[in-house]
């Protein structure tokens, strides 16, 4: 089949990548609705779920290799020093270790865009790495840590965004504690002019707290050299990220580099970008020539990983008394941590409601403490608490239902680009949840039921990317006995990547899915895939995987028409056996064609397409929650969630299910209990482990009724699908937040909505 090298663009999270991507020519016709299709959109379990309960999948975490070592990583107790000298005479002294890398004979390695070194003398925040001591096991480790000896001087040091960008903080780095020096600014129409033609204006500032990603699995690494030969087993999003940025750290080709993570416990951006553990194991292993083994404990993934920033956020709103929206306007300040990235939340607020005049002015703020991080659908879970809430707000002060305020601003052209959506159809979602959760039910006066425990109903919108694009290929092998081979170097973070995988196979060449085996997660192996993230695995995966069986299905056609001598017209394509239409008694099989051609398996390779020019791909969703408060104890105890969302196609409605329950969990402890803490006089978290930061369990968890309202969007790939990962979070902490006013009568501004907090805002009504 022709291919080429053409245009595209596609989101990954806020960011539009222009790229250019090899896609196939042969357009394949897009699926119709999944009643057309035999194994797409059928519950489908996973096909990897066996071996992971019985616990012989192998984790990065699991890798056991005969004479590895094991590695720990001395991080500093202070939120910013200067390291004057570190002796680790006594350490090296200890049975069993082996090796101990410091800044004094670590190789200068450019880490994060320059601002660090893999050891910096410089230490910038409390779990900034100073060393790593590899040894015969994890304990003798751990006890060596202890016996290195580190002369610090203590530095001045800021912990809080709002007091870092005051003239006199001290000052993260040198050149100041703003990235860039300069705020993100966004602006469209005139915010000044769409202010003076509301008939009201209504200004309020919410905060969101910082919260950890804590995967269940934690950050892990092995490094193995065989000569100039590396491998290394990562617990990672993106293994050729990983493999490209440890080839670059070490200098050496990144042929020489293999990259393998078969199965993770989750993500959630925190594991996009290679870590310095990775190339400190790298490092280490090439000089003791033994395989080193890193994995982080719960400790530095609380402290060392990555972080939602938190948020500061002052809007504001033009409205029209007919609920017309005439001016938006956000200005936030939020934590990045010690080291450059982006806290920006105001793209909802840009995007999701009808608006001409808005702007946007985003302080992203260098403090001493961790480095945030991508986290689930980054920015929009903040901006979406924040935009909502002020919707809310607008809506109840001219008198109108939410829901209703909503739909008024409803729009079906992208705000930014000024260009239509491949689709929405976030009206019937605003539909078809409103039914589910009983909208008609909630306190038309907020917070007048009787009693202690009051129950309350409230809703939000989420927008998000997820649409996918190339580059993403997968290699598709046929065996002679009809058994099938996928390779694709995408990841299973724990999603379904390797059922859709099987799933997608197994429709086109009519195989049972039993017959399909899926490589993912090698570089060496499979051919290249992006990052999991940005929702966009599915909807970049799944159409080269489809293509590439499409492609094997052609090939298939035409051998059988070179055996049986007709033409490739003639025949029809079923289960794995071609037939002449009109005469069935001439068919032939899989078996028999590879046999024929004296091959042992067919080979194709398939491609995502191009993102069609002039269009927005976006997910849309709204989310319903039903919460009961007890005003006594001041608790919010959850008790339905509704997610309606537009997410293009259903490729299993089992895993699907299983991210929109992770993501409305995850939500939950950010709208209820997750927050990291740190004290501001020492400049330590408080709250470095699992007892202090509390996580939903599943005695927290509500009822969840999943809806979607979409089928495939065929304007967008040969299958059609887009992500959830991200649009299951995003509206599910500012619903929760609604449904706890309606229920209450006075509104939290800031999350988590903890019972302090709910009995405060109590006091205040009774006085
Ligand atoms: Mo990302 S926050 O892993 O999509």
């Amino acid at each position: 089949m022709t291919r080429k090298i053409v245009k595209s663009k596609y989101h990954f999270e806020p960011d539009l990548i222009e790229t250019i991507g090899e896609v196939s020519i042969e357009e394949i016709k897009p699926w119709g609705s999944n009643d057309e299709l035999k194994i797409i959109g059928k519950p489908t379990s996973r096909i990897d779920g066996a071996v992971k309960v019985s616990g012989e999948a192998v984790y990065t975490s699991d890798v056991i290799l005969p004479n590895m070592v094991y590695a720990k990583i001395l991080r500093s107790p202070h939120p910013n020093a200067q390291i004057k000298n570190i002796d680790t005479s006594e350490a090296e002294q200890l049975e069993g270790v082996l090796y101990i890398l410091t800044y004094k004979n670590a190789p200068e390695i450019g880490w994060y865009y320059n601002t660090s070194y893999l050891f910096d003398k410089q230490v910038r925040y409390q779990g900034d790495e100073v060393a790593c001591v590899a040894a015969e096991s994890e304990k003798i480790a751990e006890d060596a840590l202890h016996l290195i000896k580190v002369e610090y001087e203590n530095l001045p040091f800021v912990t809080d965004a709002v007091e870092a960008l005051k003239d006199n903080s001290p000052k993260v780095h040198e050149w100041g504690n703003l990235p860039r020096g300069n705020p993100d600014k966004y602006k469209r129409g005139d915010v000044e002019k769409g202010l003076k033609e509301a008939d009201l204006v209504i200004e309020d500032t919410f905060t969101t707290q910082v919260v950890v990603h804590n995967t269940t699995e934690p950050h892990c690494s092995v490094a193995k050299w065989e000569g100039s030969k590396l491998t290394v087993w990562d617990s990672t999003q993106a293994i050729f990220n990983v493999r490209d940025s440890i080839a670059a750290s070490l200098q050496i080709p990144a042929s020489s580099v293999r990259v393998i993570k078969k199965y993770m416990g989750g993500g959630f951006g925190s594991k996009l970008e290679a870590g310095k553990y990775s190339v400190i194991a790298a490092l280490i292993s090439r000089k003791i020539k033994r395989p080193v083994k890193i994995v982080l404990d719960r400790r530095e993934e609380n402290l060392a990983v990555g972080n939602r920033p938190n948020s500061i956020q002052t809007l504001k709103a033009g409205v029209k008394k007919d609920g017309t929206l005439t001016a938006l306007s956000h200005h936030s300040i939020g934590s990045i941590g010690a080291y450059p990235d982006g806290a920006g939340c105001s793209w909802p607020l840009r995007t999701i409601y009808k608006c001409e005049n808005v702007s946007t002015e985003e302080y992203s703020v260098f403090t001493n403490t961790g480095k945030s991080r991508a986290y689930r659908a980054p920015g929009h879970v903040q901006g979406t608490f924040g935009l909502e809430s002020l919707i809310d707000i607008a809506a109840e002060k001219i008198g109108m239902d939410p829901l209703e305020f909503r739909l008024k601003n409803y729009t079906d052209k992208d705000q930014v680009y000024n260009i239509p959506y491949t689709s929405k159809k976030l009206k019937d979602a605003y539909e078809k949840g409103a039914n589910a959760i009983g909208w008609h039910r909630r306190n038309k006066v907020p917070g007048s039921s009787n009693g202690i425990l009051k129950r309350g109903i409230g809703m939000a919108t989420q927008i998000w990317w997820g649409g996918g694009g190339p580059p993403a290929y997968a290699t598709l092998k046929l065996n002679r006995d009809g058994s099938v081979n996928v390779m694709a170097g995408t990841q299973d973070l724990g999603t379904g990547t390797y059922t859709f995988i099987a799933q997608v196979a197994s429709e086109v060449l009519q195989l049972p899915i039993e017959k399909i085996s899926i490589t993912i997660g090698d570089t060496e192996t499979c051919p290249y895939c992006g990052a999991s993230g940005g929702s966009t695995t599915a909807a970049s995966v799944a159409p080269a995987v489809r293509d590439a069986a499409e492609q094997m299905k052609a090939k298939l056609i035409s051998g059988a028409a070179a055996i049986l001598e007709t033409s490739e017209e003639k025949l029809i394509y079923a289960e794995g056996i071609i037939s002449v239409k009109n005469d069935p008694s001439k068919k032939i099989t899989i078996h028999e064609i590879i046999s024929k051609m004296r091959e042992r398996v067919l080979v194709t390779t398939g491609a995502r397409s191009a993102n069609p020019e002039g269009y927005m791909i976006n997910t849309f969703g709204a989310q319903f929650a039903e919460v009961e408060v007890d005003t006594f104890t001041g608790k919010v105890r959850v008790i339905k969630i509704v997610a309606a969302h537009d997410i293009g196609r259903v490729l299993n409605p089992k895993t699907l299910e299983n991210q929109f329950h992770g993501g409305i969990i995850q939500g939950l402890g950010y709208a209820l209990m997750e927050e990291r803490k740190v004290d501001s006089n020492t400049g330590k978290v408080l709250t470095a482990n699992l007892y202090s930061y509390l996580i939903p369990t599943i005695m927290d968890t509500p009822e969840i009724e999943v809806i979607i309202v979409s089928e495939g969007d065929s304007m967008i790939s040969s299958v059609g699908a887009k992500g959830v990962g991200e649009p299951a979070i995003i509206p599910t902490a500012a619903a929760i937040a609604h449904a706890v006013y309606n229920a209450i009568g006075v509104r939290i501004k800031s999350l988590p909505i903890t019972p302090d907090k709910v009995l405060n805002a109590l006091t205040l009504i009774k006085r």
